[in-house]
């Protein structure tokens, strides 16, 4: 485990990325991770990477869009707004469901929960990146509870409207084993964002070939910001047959 002040100081990690939930916990190999996610998390281009995927993947009938260390569920909501905001429906149905696994058990109950708890920040994205974001979130007075969160801001928790659940499955799995048994068909989004950046370069090394391997040509590879960096996650793509496209998204050669 890289031990950086990153990893160790989630109020500075906090401060740094306005994240809206901040709990930290160790794996059972010992590794630590933060969980912090927050909607329309700045380091991917949404509006051009729905009319990328839009454009790329236009002959195909079904696009597969697989989401590894999902967190509270932001990011999948955020992909699921992004894709209904810049397409007509009918056409972005064929994107769903998002299927959104981590391993950490109580962010994913979290995520299934249909709340969310945002800060100022996520409800001015969601306002910038949505017509009119009542349909998707709508105000609660629930209160949801993460163990260990770190509260920097006024939470205040949204509740997910179906429009936004039906259009996710959230699974506790081990990213390692999804990937074992991923049967590609030049058809998927692989979203791997924001924790590759947490291991040692060998091991990110090795991640990125089981990938290279599973994945198809015409396939996506999307990682984030805190993944290069803190790692050669970049040029162990590239060396691995992948090609850079926009900040942060790869294609499979
Ligand atoms: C910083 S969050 C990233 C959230 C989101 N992808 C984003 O970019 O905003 C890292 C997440 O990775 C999860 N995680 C760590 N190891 C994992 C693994 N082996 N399989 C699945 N999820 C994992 C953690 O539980 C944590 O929720």
């Amino acid at each position: 485990m890289k031990i950086n002040k990153f990893n160790y100081s989630p109020i500075l990690y906090n401060k740094i990325s306005f994240g809206t939930t901040g709990r930290y916990y160790k794996s059972e190999n010992g590794d630590e991770f933060g969980t912090n996610s927050w909607l329309f998390r700045d380091d991917i281009e949404w509006k051009t990477l729905a009319r990328y995927e839009k454009n790329h993947f236009c002959n195909k009938n079904r696009v597969n869009i697989i989401q590894f260390a999902s967190s509270d569920g932001s990011e999948a909501y955020t992909t699921i707004i992004s894709l209904l905001e810049n397409f007509p429906q009918k056409n972005a149905e064929k994107f769903f469901p998002i299927k959104a696994y981590d391993i950490d058990e109580e962010i994913v109950n979290a995520a299934r929960s249909g709340y969310i708890n945002t800060c100022l920040l996520d409800r001015i994205n969601l306002q910038v990146n949505s017509y009119d974001y009542s349909k998707y979130f709508t105000d609660t007075k629930e209160i949801l509870n993460i163990k260990g969160d770190v509260k920097l801001q006024n939470q205040k928790t949204l509740k997910a409207s179906n429009i936004l659940k039906n259009r996710v499955h959230f699974e506790r799995a081990d990213m390692y084993n999804i990937l074992a048994n991923l049967n590609d068909n030049s058809d998927t989004v692989l979203m791997c964002r924001n924790v590759l950046g947490y291991f040692e370069n060998d091991r990110v090394e090795k991640f990125v070939k089981i990938v290279s391997n599973k994945l198809k040509q015409g396939s996506l590879f999307i990682i984030g910001e805190h993944d290069t960096t803190n790692s050669f996650i970049d040029r162990y793509l590239k060396e691995n047959k992948f090609m850079y496209v926009f900040k942060h998204v790869y294609q499979k050669l």
